[in-house]
């Protein structure tokens, strides 16, 4: 194990299951050295510090010393959660760089998520092969299928040691990362030998040190077209409103990024920015002044803001998610019975794209990014190492622990350049006196 232990900071240690001896069949590749690779991380970054601050981190890339002997290799791969666009291109890239280049000829893809290693399913491992996973980044979704929830750890571990898997890819967000830390923890208290990688997937971008998951940009693109489709609606009536509610869970990443690339929205609710409705620096007074000045005004929503003003629900989804209140309901109501009670008569052009943003193919950059994110989670497992995400991290490819990533959910940082840039490319800072860091 790497010595990354920062004393008063963060432990970016990654573990392995052993001293590395194989020498790599990797031709034609340049060999990253096991030595820590220091990032100058900002508070944007990480919320744990107030200075941009040195960290060091076991940098991504093919070892020349292997621990898996690429013969014994059995790897299998697993996606679970929310649909995420790029899933299939990471099945991919591990297939093709386990197959290609390691010469391992047995992978394995677990249907529907974690359910997949219950017997009690039914399911079937299904064996996959560079023919197998050829042209499925053109499609959205998983190949494998997904399931939300937890299973019982020790039968999953039953299941992965009975099927002589030694390799595990889990794909998933912040509650599958947890769950791939439980099987780390459980594969070690058995003694197996098997490593365990995380490939942090959300569109929602709220993993914790992951600065940009894959599927967000591909989010953000589809989620700025809904604002753009809806400006166009709310320029073409008097007075028209546009109001487009966009996921994210609790934070409000791509509400505020989409706001950027459409450059149309005029005020953006996020839940990290709490807000009035009524009264001095309230919503309804603010749209009011902005649609008597400009005739139209467009509101990008996010799902998790205002949740404040509605009545809480305390249902939760099967991975443990916080049902949301409907701030976008409320919101229509509230502005609608504010102007006609100021006699602004008015027009909502509604949109809310949900599952349009997340189930589609990659976009260029994330098929990119998660073809580097499935060859290194392979370089990953073949060393040994194990416990971890692969991640990049201001501009640098590296292995994260997996009890860094489940820490803390990400938020959106109020005093940070993206969201200084919403203020100031909206009329949002109309009513951001009202709105208090989460
Ligand atoms: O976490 C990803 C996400 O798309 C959220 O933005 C959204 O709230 C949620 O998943 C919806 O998930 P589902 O309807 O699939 O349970």
């Amino acid at each position: 194990m790497l010595d990354l232990c920062q004393p008063g900071l963060i432990d970016t240690a990654i573990a392995t299951l052993g001293p590395p001896t194989v020498a790599s069949p990797l031709s034609c590749c340049r060999f990253i050295p096991d030595q820590p690779v220091t990032v100058n991380l900002s508070p944007e970054d990480l919320d744990d510090i107030d200075a941009d601050t040195d960290v060091d981190f076991d940098p991504a890339g093919p070892r020349a010393q292997l621990y898996f002997e690429p013969s014994t290799a059995r790897l299998a791969i697993v996606t679970c959660g929310g649909l995420c666009p790029g899933l299939n291109d990471v099945i991919h890239a591990i297939v093709m760089e386990a197959h290609n280049n390691y010469h391992v000829d047995r992978v394995f893809g677990v249907p529907f998520g974690l359910q997949g290693f219950i017997p009690e399913f039914g399911h079937r491992l299904v064996e996959l092969s560079p023919r197998s996973v050829t042209g499925i980044h053109r499609s959205g979704g998983t190949i494998l299928g997904t399931s939300r929830g937890p299973q019982p750890v020790e039968e999953v571990v039953d299941f992965i040691a009975r099927a002589g898997i030694n390799q595990l890819f889990i794909i998933g967000g912040d509650g599958t990362m947890k769950a791939a830390m439980r099987i780390t923890d459980e594969v070690r208290r058995r003694g197996l030998e098997i490593a365990v990688i995380g490939v942090p997937k959300t569109i929602d971008n709220d993993i914790n040190l992951v600065t940009s998951s894959f599927g967000f940009d591909t989010a953000v693109e589809r989620a700025a077209e809904a604002i753009r489709c809806v400006h166009t609606e709310a320029v073409s009536v008097p007075n028209g409103i546009g109001v487009v509610k966009l996921m994210g869970r609790e934070s409000g990443f791509i509400a505020a990024q989409a706001t950027l690339v459409a450059k149309e929205a005029d005020f953006v609710l996020v839940p990290e920015a709490s807000f009035a409705l009524h009264g001095p620096g309230g919503l309804l007074p603010s749209l009011e002044q902005h649609l008597r000045a400009h005739g139209h005004a467009v509101i990008v929503v996010a799902e998790g803001a205002g949740q404040e003003l509605l009545s809480r629900d305390a249902r939760t989804d099967a991975s443990g998610n916080l049902h949301l209140a409907d701030i976008a309901g409320l919101l229509l109501a509230e502005i609608g019975d504010h102007l006609t009670r100021q006699g602004v008569p008015h027009a909502f052009k509604y949109v809310d794209p949900s599952y349009l943003i997340r189930s589609v193919p990659a976009n260029a950059n994330d098929r990119v990014y998660c073809g580097f994110l499935g060859q290194f989670a392979v370089h990953a497992a073949m060393a040994g190492k194990t416990g971890m995400v692969v991640s990049k991290l201001c501009g640098r490819y590296v292995h994260l622990p997996l009890s860094l990533v489940t820490r803390r959910r990400r938020k959106l940082n109020l005093t940070s350049s993206c969201w200084q840039s919403v203020l100031e490319s909206t009329a949002q800072h109309r009513i951001v006196s009202a709105a208090q860091p989460a």
